[in-house]
């Protein structure tokens, strides 16, 4: 088998079963992506459900106070994400009429979502053919490729957006992204990976050349 229908595999076996993965309203989707940016999946899971509970639709969203946004979101950091979101959900009523948008063109102008947030609502929503490249990413990628172009240069962005983009083309977007970044996050993951039960391993350009521990390449920033 080549690497997609690996992952996809590996993915239907081994995932977590998260609230955000059962839905294609992309309302939804936007709240866990922005909650999960710079959070762990455990530390962000509680919020979600109280964001969820608090405001069941963007309409919610929208006619909060900003006081009460900051409010649920107390302990989560970088609290810019929680003043965007309104502003964002404000701007989903004003501009679309209440709709969350799910195509990655209309979505990359709204406030706090960029390439990432765009690629995975577009895609997780609507099944819009755009790869997402988080740090799960980079990793599997590098390893499994044998892609030594730091992933921070503009040379890496470059290179590892084309394989990505690549790599989605002809899959159902929505589980082999979703797939990819959990592989990344459970068994390809930063400091020790489960090479010794990973499907991928006999294809693996790292594993093959002892390289697991130095890919993804990074420059000192
Ligand atoms: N981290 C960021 N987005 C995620 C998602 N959709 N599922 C699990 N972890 C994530």
């Amino acid at each position: 088998m080549n690497f997609q229908p690996e992952i996809i595999a590996w993915y239907l076996n081994n995932k977590r079963e998260l609230p955000w993965r059962n839905t294609s309203d992309a309302y939804i989707i936007w709240l866990s992506e922005i909650i999960l940016q710079q959070t762990r999946v455990e530390q962000g899971l509680p919020y979600f459900n109280r964001f969820l509970a608090a405001f069941p639709t963007v309409q919610d969203f929208a006619a909060a106070t900003e006081s009460e946004v900051l409010k649920l979101w107390e302990g989560l950091g970088y609290y810019s994400r929680g003043r965007n979101m309104l502003h964002t959900a404000r701007a989903v009523m004003e501009l679309h009429g209440g709709i969350f948008p799910t195509a990655y063109d209309t979505l990359i102008q709204l406030k706090g979502i960029g390439d990432y947030t765009a690629a995975a609502i577009s895609s997780f929503a609507a099944n819009e053919s755009r790869a997402v490249l988080d740090g799960n990413v980079f990793r599997v990628l590098a390893r499994y490729y044998g892609m030594d172009t730091p992933i921070n240069s503009p040379a890496g962005k470059k290179v590892f957006s084309a394989l990505a983009d690549e790599l989605v083309q002809g899959q159902d977007a929505s589980i082999y992204n979703q797939a990819i970044m959990e592989f990344g996050a459970l068994q390809c993951k930063p400091k020790s990976p489960l090479c010794e039960s990973c499907p991928l391993r006999p294809d693996c350009f790292a594993y093959n050349h002892q390289q697991v521990h130095l890919l993804p390449m990074k420059l000192k920033p």
